[in-house]
């Protein structure tokens, strides 16, 4: 049996008697797998399969090389760069990991523990908690982004200026290889230098070169309870000189905009008495040292005016993701070109100040425009920016690759991509095009 009706019934047989609950052919099912979160990109799977554990997701793999299927891996489906879903009608299988959410017992001396990939970002902080410990990766779409997700991106979120970004935590890898052999590096020693990082090459890969499917991560002792302050600023450059030297824990930036409508659409109160058209929220230990001019409030709940940012302005349409990084010089002036360039869709703009991760939102009336995502890019990257700063490159900037990385440096990946996935079967179209 050749196209789809063959890859459906290499799946049946690779799933076995689990192929009722594990396999979903029905397109009312599937295409809520085929829809990204940004609603940008949506294409029907050719079929969704679920598998319960590594074992049959290597079965699933070797069977669609044998179809010569596209395989598109997919954890909580809460990914911004299209990255995560098939790009085409009937075109690839969408693997879910959602299923693989075993954890570990947590080693509490080593301060690790290996969970499934298909965990939330959410159990996984939890579990931690129950020992004692805290993982130190943290974002607002924590309780349906998966642990697996997060690796595929190398995500920061809000606690890197504290604990650094996902791949400084990941101890130990197992991943499943597009012939369906699996890697399992979850033994993680302290100390171990036999042969090349792949467990480092597997961080950030987006899916293109192995199915991740459980990892092992350093957990980390619990801060002292902190002080969380809102502070109203005249421009980034002011909020940039107000960031603690050190011991910040969270530092994230908000501009009055955004503000508003987040709390318009969330039903918040403003924060502070006056508007202001940048706002920085600052975690520190003790209260920070500010300004006597200073307009700021402390209070723990403020975290929420920053969490709410994204659904709050995807409420006002299909958001353009801009998830940068830029040298903390001038960030005020790139904002105002980056706010010409996007017009006359309205730019909101928020991220993670202390890295310089900043993340545009361009949204607004006109049908999406992709010569705009080029100017955009590019005015970050002539400004010495990176184009892909935690979200990943997925589809949505594969082309633009060249903007950030060397033709040497692209070879190089494309060279890896061929090694370890030969028929190009992972995540097609994906960082490389
Ligand atoms: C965030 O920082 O809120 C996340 O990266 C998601 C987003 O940018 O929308
Ligand atoms: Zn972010």
């Amino acid at each position: 049996m050749d196209g789809p009706q063959g890859v459906i019934a290499a799946l049946h047989a690779a799933l076995g008697a689990d192929a009722d609950s594990d396999l979903l052919t029905d397109p009312e099912l599937t295409i809520t797998f085929g829809t990204d979160w940004t609603r940008r990109w949506s294409s029907r799977p050719l079929a969704v399969v679920r598998p319960a554990d590594t074992r049959a997701v290597a079965r699933v793999l070797s069977a669609c090389a044998e179809q010569a299927v596209p395989v598109v891996p997919q954890g909580g489906n809460t990914g911004l760069v299209g990255g995560s879903v098939p790009h085409t009608d009937g075109s690839a299988v969408v693997l879910s990991l959602a299923r693989l959410t075993t954890r570990g017992a947590v080693d509490r001396l080593g301060r690790q523990v290996t969970v499934g990939a298909g965990t939330t970002l959410g159990d996984l902080q939890r579990h931690a908690r129950e020992a004692g410990l805290v993982y130190g990766v943290d974002l607002a779409a924590r309780d349906t982004a998966t642990v697996g997700g997060t690796v595929a991106t190398n995500a920061g979120g809000m606690r890197v200026c504290r604990y650094g970004d996902t791949r400084a935590q990941v101890t130990g890898i197992e991943a499943v290889l597009a012939d369906g052999s699996v890697l399992s590096r979850l033994d993680a020693l302290p100390k171990d230098d036999a042969g090349y990082d792949l467990t480092s090459l597997l961080v950030g890969s987006e899916g293109t070169l192995g199915v991740v499917t459980a990892v092992r991560l350093r957990l980390h002792e619990p801060d002292p309870p902190g002080v969380t302050t809102l502070v109203g600023c005249r421009s980034v450059r002011e909020a940039l000189s107000l960031l603690p030297r050190r011991d910040v824990r969270l530092a994230e930036l908000m501009t009055g905009a955004g503000l508003e409508l987040t709390c318009e659409v969330a039903s918040l109160p403003p924060p502070l008495p006056s508007r202001w058209p940048v706002y920085l929220l600052l975690e520190t230990p003790d209260l920070p040292d500010l300004p006597a001019h200073a307009e700021a409030v402390v209070d723990g709940r403020l975290i929420e005016y920053r969490e709410r940012h994204p659904a709050a302005i995807a409420t006002t349409g299909v958001v353009h993701k801009y998830d940068v990084s830029l040298p903390t010089d001038d960030l005020d002036d790139v904002l105002a070109e980056v706010a010409e360039v996007v017009a006359p869709h309205r730019l909101y703009v928020y991220g993670h100040l202390a890295e310089g991760n900043l993340h545009l939102n361009g949204v607004g009336p006109a049908p999406a425009d992709e010569q705009i995502d080029r100017d955009v890019l590019s005015l970050v990257a002539a400004r010495g920016g990176s184009i892909a700063s935690e979200h990943g490159v997925g589809t949505a900037k594969a082309a633009l690759l060249h903007l950030r990385r060397s033709q040497a440096e692209i070879a190089a990946m494309r060279a890896v991509k061929s090694a370890l996935d030969p028929r190009h079967l992972l995540n097609p179209g994906v960082i490389l095009t």
